[in-house]
């Protein structure tokens, strides 16, 4: 098949403010993947000079929603492809995605089939507290409240189906991300250890 199609893929997810990003760079310095985050990904896209989708994609983080997938999956797969032919590399965290079954059908359908989901279980009351406490420095127009009530619900509705859909075919690592960060990745290295992931 293509080059991405023989690629180690692990889907990184969990609610707003979970972690992930946290983690991701732990993983990137220890075990040599490359990190890339969809919502980075689209912020990046958002502000390109002479982009088609730049004012969509604003919209849609604004209000929490997830963004379609044709847009999502070719960011996705060009930043793929470009880390395999520059880097050399082909082992790729894809943080915040898939969002949503009908990415998920169609990243495994068209570009490769994923070893397994990273998934990031924390409370809404820790969540929401990380969150407005970055959106004070951040400068990322969906750390207010309202928008991230907004990002809570498409979590809950969109995403979980996501999650309970890999998990039914043993495919999900679950992470408990309430307590420290230096906590969190312990859990991580055991969940990494437990599916033959090695440090490089
Ligand atoms: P995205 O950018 O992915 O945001 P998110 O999922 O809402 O997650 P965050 O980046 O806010 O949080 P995180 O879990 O990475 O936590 P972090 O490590 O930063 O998506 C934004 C939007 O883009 C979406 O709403 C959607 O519109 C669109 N989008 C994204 N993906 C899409 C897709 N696949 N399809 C379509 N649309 C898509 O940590 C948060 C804070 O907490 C930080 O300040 C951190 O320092 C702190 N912290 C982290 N861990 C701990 C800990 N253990 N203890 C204490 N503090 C901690």
């Amino acid at each position: 098949g293509t080059a991405e199609g023989e690629a180690t893929v692990i889907f990184v997810l969990g609610g707003p403010g979970a972690g992930k990003g946290t983690q991701c760079s732990n993983i990137v310095r220890d075990y040599g993947f490359k990190h890339l985050s969809a919502g980075d990904l689209l912020r990046e896209e958002q502000d390109r000079q002479g982009s088609d989708f730049g004012d969509l994609i604003k919209e849609y983080i604004r209000d929490g929603k997830i963004v379609p997938m044709e847009v999502t999956i070719q960011l996705l797969e060009n930043a793929m492809q470009a880390t395999i032919k520059n880097d050399g590399v082909n082992k790729f965290l894809i943080d915040g995605f898939p969002r949503k079954m009908d990415q998920a059908i169609q990243f495994e359908k068209s570009v490769c089939k994923s070893n397994f989901t990273l998934f990031f279980e924390c409370t809404e009351k820790v969540m929401e507290e990380r969150l407005l406490n970055r959106g004070k420095t951040s400068g990322r127009a969906d750390d207010n409240e309202e928008s991230i009530r907004k990002r809570f619900r498409t979590f809950v509705e969109t995403s979980m189906p996501v999650v309970e859909y890999f998990d039914k075919d043993g495919r999900v690592v679950k992470i408990q991300a309430v307590q420290t960060p230096d906590e969190v990745y312990e859990h991580v290295k055991l969940g990494f250890a437990e599916r033959g992931i090695k440090l490089v």
